[in-house]
């Protein structure tokens, strides 16, 4: 019998049988360029929650997954609050994102590392080729939800976001949020 889940589509509460998945500053060693601000923050302090129903095996061709993720409002340093960001480990699988609450930025980089950034906001449906990473940006004050459904054979590869990051930085600068060069 298949598991019964429950989206409101207002808010992005789910209810069911869900994967539940937290990254707290702690967690995002090596993501952001200030590493000092990022260790002089509570390292219990939650970034951003997922919710996922996964209805496959991971790793089945043909399936899809769905999640929620809510990413909150915060900066470290003067860089906003972010989703680690990945490729897909099977490069050649897309997804959709839409935006369900919040103000938000979302990263694409090919493979030659270059990134594209699209607006999010309540109603926006946003399609990430594959072969591109993608990681969501949370511009706001107030917590940026956004819904996604990818392939159950997709996987994440965070590696290469670990070693050289995505080629932009979004930072508040002055006020205004500002989208800049990653630098060396
Ligand atoms: C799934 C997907 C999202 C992200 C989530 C957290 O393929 O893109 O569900 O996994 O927004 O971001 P990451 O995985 O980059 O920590
Ligand atoms: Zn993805």
């Amino acid at each position: 019998m298949q598991e019964f889940v429950t989206v409101n589509f207002e808010t992005g509460a789910m209810d069911g049988h869900l994967k539940y998945g937290e990254s707290n500053i702690g967690d995002l060693v090596g993501f952001f360029e200030d590493e000092a601000a990022r260790k002089a923050l509570p390292q219990n302090l939650v970034v951003y929650q997922v919710q996922s129903y996964c209805p496959e095996a991971e790793g089945t061709e043909g399936g899809l997954f769905f999640g929620v993720s809510k990413v909150l409002p915060g900066l470290v340093g003067d860089e906003y609050f972010m989703t680690k960001g990945h490729f897909h480990a099977e490069e050649d699988t897309a997804e959709f994102y839409w935006g369900i609450t919040g103000q938000g930025l979302l990263l694409c980089m090919d493979e030659q590392g270059r990134t594209t950034c699209r607006q999010i906001s309540p109603g926006v449906l946003l399609y990430i080729p594959r072969r591109s990473a993608h990681r969501l940006v949370n511009t706001g004050n107030s917590v940026l939800t956004v819904g996604a459904c990818w392939p159950s054979n997709a996987g994440h590869n965070y590696d290469r976001i670990r070693r050289t990051g995505f080629s932009v930085r979004v930072k508040n600068i002055n006020g205004a949020v500002s989208v800049v060069p990653t630098s060396d």
